[in-house]
């Protein structure tokens, strides 16, 4: 192992140099696998675009019902249409989306935590690849917990994931978590986001930060930004608008969206932002024209 003392810190990001290996295939670092890989991400990814809205309903698995997904079964088909991909759990998603959808998912399959518990910390993989398999999930996600005390058996979960992804040509996202005690700083990104692309994991969800353009350059694979806690619908797509402008292929958003008053109308809007280069503005006046 590198000696880590006296390591230089990482400066020349190139930013503004395009991902060099992308070969003729839309998603970054993707471009060396298989039709089957290639298939399930251009289910997440337009193939148009490049870039993925995907819904999060994944909440309950550890918070239960939280304001906005109190009845999966009335909101989600409302929002369905106007994702790319569904993050959601296999019970979620059995239960409540009708699978006429035929919509991208990106299966939650790590759990092991509550909000009961103070330590959210460790989670393994829970479900198995044959139920991946026959819920046609295009990718597997698994929450990884870079710098926190679960760290080593989530990266290991990970990477069964991702082993068991190679096996049968289905993508892993990976999840970075944000612990309530661990930092948001550029450094816990560009740490954490590649240590998952290097793992072999084909996407990654994150949060946006500053500086997020060197993180999205260091990172060999896509990057999707979470919304997080609810902010005004304004600042959601600036959110989202910063993402895209930034590097990243795309949100994975929740909350901004589900718990917005007018959530049919918000994922609209954040689809124009991610997908047809709105800026936030015009994002914002569109969104305010749907609901007038
Ligand atoms: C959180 O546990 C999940 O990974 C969510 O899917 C993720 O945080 C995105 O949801 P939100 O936009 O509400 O943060």
């Amino acid at each position: 192992m590198a000696d880590i003392i006296g390591n230089k810190a990482a400066k020349n990001f190139s930013e503004n140099v395009p991902f060099a290996n992308s070969g003729d295939f839309h998603v970054k670092g993707s471009s060396n696998y298989d039709w089957g890989m290639k298939d399930r991400l251009s289910r997440i990814f337009n193939p148009e675009s490049g870039k993925t809205v995907m819904l999060a309903f994944d909440h309950g698995y550890f918070m239960g019902p939280t304001s906005g997904l109190e009845r999966l079964d009335i909101l989600i088909p409302k929002l369905a249409n106007y994702a790319d991909c569904l993050m959601g759990t296999r019970g979620a998603i059995r239960s409540s989306v009708p699978p006429t959808y035929n919509k991208a998912i990106a299966l939650r399959a790590s759990s092991g935590s509550s909000i009961l518990q103070d330590d959210l910390s460790r989670e393994s993989m829970v479900v198995d690849i044959d139920d991946a398999i026959r819920m046609n999930a295009s990718a597997l996600a698994i929450q990884t917990f870079i710098g926190a005390d679960g760290q080593k058996e989530t990266i290991e979960e990970l990477n069964k994931a991702v082993n068991l992804g190679f096996k049968y040509s289905i993508p892993t996202m990976g999840v970075v978590a944000v612990g309530k005690e661990m930092e948001r700083t550029t450094q816990f990104f560009l740490l954490a986001t590649r240590m998952l692309a290097e793992f072999g994991v084909q996407i990654v969800k994150t949060y946006y930060c500053d500086d997020f353009e060197k993180v999205a350059a260091a990172c060999p694979v896509p990057l999707v930004v979470a919304g997080g806690k609810k902010i005004h619908e304004k600042d959601a797509l600036t959110l989202a608008y910063n993402s895209i402008q930034g590097g990243a292929a795309g949100v994975d958003m929740g909350r901004n969206i589900f718990q917005s008053e007018y959530p049919v109308e918000m994922i609209q809007a954040v689809g124009k932002v991610v997908h047809e280069g709105f800026t936030d503005k015009e994002g914002f006046e569109f969104f305010l024209d749907l609901i007038n």
